[in-house]
């Protein structure tokens, strides 16, 4: 058994030290630290720093958030990926103007009730804004626990994970458990690392650490290969006339819901294939240049994608068409990360040809 106060004493004492200076943990504020809680849900840490600081200059409350019209929304989420967090961020917002009287909840079970808030960032949010002693286990959480347990249990196992949280849960303390949780973060993003070789040498716990003391820590955690990604592939067309361009909304279900894109099709078309497409879309193709293929990687999906650059003069307008000016793109239209390849040509004067 580890001797819980003094992992906590020096734990904390090295982050005190030595834990990154993030905007959030100036001021963590309830309504600051769950912005970024749901920012860092899938993202790095220095990816989320600009959008945090964005999000709230422009959306400064839980009432402004709630009120906040969508497309403005995804806008500053732009970049970001996953956007049901975006719009979940929202929701949340309304239900805690409506029931909480715009106060977020300290409660863990009140805090997993709302959209987009799960264990973790639960926990995160009632230990770091709220003080309660409650565990927020991640990724590096179990890689951290894993190690120090020396265990070989596959932290991919709902099982492992629940043992892991109640180790952590025995170890916090019973103030400062924000300080303790974002401690672990930290040893997680900057010395326990995932890949490579883990800088144990400068580990304020690699006393407490079966696996540095059996000199194993490269072969703990055991995570199980999860199942295979499917993969889609798509046509994705650049389509440009009088220097604006084509995009399409995404539906409302599925992924990227409501997102813009470039007007995309199933499979690996040849050029031959996109210019019947182009006629059934009631354009007339003036130049039309193949683009780099690009991949992007979900969580469970990746499309595969190649792309065309095409210059055209419009027949008729589509209904489901809008044609975008590069002003527009920039500022108003979401256009999700998955196109990020096909959006650098947006604007493109060698392809223009102006
Ligand atoms: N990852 C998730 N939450 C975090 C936080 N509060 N600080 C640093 N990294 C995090």
């Amino acid at each position: 058994m580890i001797h819980a106060v003094r992992f906590q004493n020096d734990l904390i004492g090295w982050y005190k030290k030595r834990g990154r200076n993030l905007p959030w943990r100036n001021d963590p504020s309830p309504y600051k630290v769950w912005i970024s809680e749901m920012m860092l849900q899938q993202t790095r840490v220095d990816t989320v720093i600009p959008y945090f600081k964005r999000f709230i200059a422009e959306i400064p409350t839980v009432g402004d958030l709630a009120e906040i019209e969508e497309e403005k929304l995804l806008k500053l989420w732009q970049g970001l990926g996953y956007y049901n967090r975006a719009l979940n961020l929202k929701k949340a917002a309304r239900i805690i103007v409506q029931k909480y009287d715009g106060r977020i909840p300290s409660e863990l079970r009140d805090l997993q009730s709302l959209p987009g808030i799960g264990a973790y960032s639960a926990g995160a949010i009632a230990s770091i804004a709220f003080g309660k002693a409650v565990p927020a286990v991640d990724g590096n959480v179990l890689r951290i626990i894993a190690r120090i347990t020396a265990s070989r249990e596959n932290i991919g196992d709902p099982e492992v994970k629940k043992k892991i949280e109640s180790f952590v849960t025995n170890l916090l303390p019973a103030e400062h458990a924000g300080d303790f949780n974002q401690a672990l973060m930290d040893l997680g993003a900057g010395l326990c690392l995932p890949n490579g070789e883990p800088k144990c040498g400068e580990c304020p716990v690699n006393g407490f650490c079966g696996a540095y003391r059996q000199g194993v820590c490269t072969q703990i955690p055991v995570k199980r290969m999860k199942k295979k990604r499917n993969i889609e592939k798509k046509t994705v067309l650049v389509i440009s006339s009088e220097k604006r361009f084509a995009l399409r909304k995404r539906s409302g279900d599925g992924l990227l819901p409501n997102l813009w894109e470039f007007p995309n099709f199933e499979g690996t078309l040849t050029l031959e294939q996109c210019g019947q497409v182009l006629r059934d879309m009631n354009l007339s193709v003036q130049k039309i240049v193949p683009l780099k293929p690009s991949i992007h990687i979900f969580t469970h999906l990746e499309w595969h994608m190649t792309g065309f650059f095409v210059l055209a003069a419009r027949l008729q307008d589509s209904p489901d068409l809008i044609w975008a000016s590069v002003e527009e793109i920039r500022r108003r239209y979401s256009i999700p990360t998955a196109f990020k390849e096909y959006v650098r040509y947006v604007g493109e004067k060698r392809l223009l040809n102006y």
